[in-house]
């Protein structure tokens, strides 16, 4: 039987809202740690074109590395495989911001959602211009995959992690000494920090990841990307969208995923459903503590996975 989503959607936010652990604010970049951590919010947009939220769905966070999944795709389409030849695929096994594989893996990182190769990636797309040229295109890229033109960028959190990125800084130097980093590294860091500060609440990121459950593409009509790219970035977000704590998100959830220092985690279920979580507090591994339980327990209650037969789902 289907889910009656309505009504689920509105007992993981009531539950959610009543835990009492909620894990603990990004403190790193100052702007983050003044959010209030007792907020979740949750939103579903399904195939069928409905979208379903509650709790503080409409309250907007800092997206941070989700920005991370939006990036590779617009990489992607300037210079498709390529790409691979200075980023790598495979799952890092340590924290988002590490530095510890780079010196040993010749400054190609790991994956495109580490720091790192997120840092590759806003290279990729700088494309010879100006940090605005770059930062412009993101947002109106995102601004059309969630059909929404009031997505904008905190300015406050891109300023502050601006200020206090310095691992960010040794991240970007020590690729750009091995070749990796292209441009100025200061207008490449310009460009990254602006793209983690984009602003969106949960129905806007839920809309932004349809093109993912929808084989690539635009609801409204028209690709995104072709069905096999979208295939490898959920894949991507499967086995390195969590960092280190990615098996654990597909052992518990089971379906791709993309986690923000913010709080937020953008969750597909190919076929059916692009779910937005958003709580602040974070766990030891830098994603929503709130936000991954609320997904465990709905893919549990929906049978949501990637690894089950479409027809018990
Ligand atoms: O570069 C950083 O550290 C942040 N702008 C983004 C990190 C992040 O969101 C990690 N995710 N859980």
């Amino acid at each position: 039987m289907a889910p009656d989503l309505p009504a689920l959607v509105d007992e993981v936010a009531t539950i959610m809202h009543a835990m009492e652990d909620r894990g603990r604010v990004a403190s790193y970049i100052p702007e983050l740690a003044k959010v209030d951590p007792a907020q979740f919010g949750i939103a579903i947009a399904t195939a069928d074109g409905r979208l379903i939220a509650g709790g503080d769905a409409d309250t907007g966070f800092s997206i941070q590395s989700i920005s991370k999944v939006f990036a590779l795709t617009l990489a992607l389409g300037k210079v498709g495989d390529q790409l691979w030849e200075r980023v790598g695929r495979e799952p890092s096994g340590n924290a988002f911001n590490s530095i510890v594989q780079l010196e040993q893996e010749q400054g190609i990182p790991r994956n495109p959602f580490i720091n790192a190769g997120a840092i590759v990636v806003s290279d990729v797309n700088l494309g010879g211009h100006q940090p605005r040229v770059a930062i412009g295109e993101m947002l109106r890229f995102v601004r059309y995959l969630a059909g929404d033109d009031a997505i904008a960028i905190n300015e406050e959190v891109a300023a502050s992690e601006t200020a206090t990125g310095f691992r960010n800084m040794a991240l970007a130097n020590y690729m750009r000494a091995f070749g990796n980093v292209r441009h100025p590294v200061d207008l490449v860091l310009g460009s990254y920090f602006h793209q983690c500060a984009i602003e969106m609440n949960c129905r806007q990121l839920a809309l932004a990841g349809r093109y993912l459950m929808l084989d690539g593409r635009h609801p409204e009509g028209g690709r995104v990307v072709s069905p096999g790219r979208a295939r490898r970035i959920n894949a991507l977000m499967l086995t390195c969208g969590h960092y280190d704590a990615s098996g654990d998100f597909a052992f518990r959830v089971g379906i791709p995923g993309k986690s923000g220092v913010g709080g937020g985690i953008l969750a597909i279920v190919p076929g059916r459903a692009s779910i937005a979580v958003w709580s602040p507090g974070l766990n030891e591994n830098g994603n929503s503590q709130l936000g991954t339980q609320a997904l465990e327990l709905l893919a549990r209650r929906t049978g949501w996975s990637v690894f089950s037969p479409p027809d018990a789902r």
